[in-house]
């Protein structure tokens, strides 16, 4: 197992192992990365109000994601490429997540695939597809995704047109996923409201729709019967200059009123900012990089204590807070504040003193 105290010595082992290309692909947004800091800066603008004199000795931070058991409200998000990151790839994540006990989600545009995945594991797991082909291809991977034991379907849909990422642009990068999986982009672009429809008035295996931004689109996922509501901006990888997530939950929370489950990403790299996510109604929390620097890392063993440094963090500031569950989390522990940090890729690792890289 891992020996990393901190995530810091985390963050610093992966930019010692990973190229500079796939340090970029990893940690970097799209055009000017606006998204990306807002991510950041909105964590940051939130400050706790905690209670005292409240017994915490004993903490639980397990919960039900996705309608089975989960060691932590957290969630591994769909990751293309992986295999940039860690020989493994996708394999290192879910067998991290299999032997830590929360939900992984595998990515279409990643390797190994979705028949190896579900060969050699057995937790409970998501497959997202980005749709590269009409409804028949669509048909055959969510038949498949069922037959292979996929708990929920996830529909990713952010990314209508991919994203200009300056940084892989600069140094001529193309991501593995990427190379691979070229074709078909205007099925992507070409996604609407009925193609959910037909998904939900064709299949039983829960939706979950990733990249929705504002109240009236939850509204929509709720009006379709969609049972996963995927709070995201994708990481800042896709629009530029949209707000932080954290800030869109507010909104998408009181629009949903518990009729469908609520996930959120985007920037949640420490403990402290999975507890505020919980406080502002979200049900789980996925994470992208921080997950990638895990794997890039040390592998498998790097993504597991990641998820163990998080449930550290988690349990320190859940006892700080006078709160011994998550469902006692709500808007009273949190009011906004001055961030006290610059926002940076990285701001919420301040003693990294990375070695800067050339553009
Ligand atoms: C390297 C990388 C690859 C990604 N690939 C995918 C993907 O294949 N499918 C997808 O839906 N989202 C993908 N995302 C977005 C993540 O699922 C997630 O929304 C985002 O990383 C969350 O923000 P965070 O990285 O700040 O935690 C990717 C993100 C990263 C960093």
């Amino acid at each position: 197992m891992s020996e990393f105290a901190t995530l810091h010595e985390i963050v610093k082992a992966a930019h010692r192992n990973l190229s500079p290309g796939a340090w970029d692909y990893l940690t970097g947004g799209a055009d000017t990365e606006t998204a990306l800091l807002r991510n950041r800066m909105a964590l940051d603008s939130l400050a706790f109000r905690p209670r005292v004199l409240n017994d915490v000795r004993e903490i639980d931070l397990s919960t039900n994601v996705h309608g089975v058991n989960s060691r932590l409200p957290i969630i591994l998000a769909p990751m293309g490429s992986l295999d940039a990151l860690d020989p493994g790839g996708a394999m290192s994540v879910a067998k991290a997540a299999e032997d830590f006990g929360v939900v992984s989600y595998l990515s279409s545009v990643t390797r190994p695939g979705i028949e190896e995945i579900a060969a050699e594991t057995t937790h409970d797991k998501v497959f997202q597809l980005y749709v590269r082909g009409d409804r028949d291809w669509i048909a055959d991977i969510v038949n498949k995704a069922i037959d292979l034991g996929y708990i929920h379907f996830c529909l990713t849909v952010d990314v209508a047109l991919y994203s200009r990422r300056e940084r892989d642009l600069i140094k001529r990068y193309k991501p593995s996923g990427r190379a691979r999986n070229n074709e078909g982009w205007e099925f992507q672009a070409g996604l609407n409201w009925d193609l959910v429809k037909w998904f939900k008035d064709t299949w039983d295996i829960p939706l979950i729709v990733k990249g929705i931004a504002t109240a009236q689109d939850a509204a929509l996922c709720v009006e379709h019967g969609v049972e996963v509501v995927y709070v995201s901006n994708h990481g800042g990888r896709q629009l530029d200059h949209g707000r932080g997530t954290i800030d869109m939950l507010p909104e998408i929370a009181k629009e949903v009123d518990g009729r469908a489950e609520i996930v959120v990403d985007g920037g949640f790299c420490r403990g402290a900012d999975i507890v505020k996510a919980m406080a502002r109604g979200a049900d789980a929390v996925a994470i992208g990089k921080i997950q990638g620097l895990g794997l890039g890392a040390d592998g498998q063993a790097g993504v597991h204590r990641v998820l163990e440094l998080l449930e550290i963090e988690m349990n320190t500031v859940m006892g700080l807070l006078g709160l011994d569950r998550l469902d006692k989390l709500s808007e009273d522990f949190l009011e906004p504040a001055q961030p006290v940090v610059a926002p940076g890729v990285l701001s919420a690792f301040p003693f990294l003193n990375l070695p800067s890289q050339e553009y």
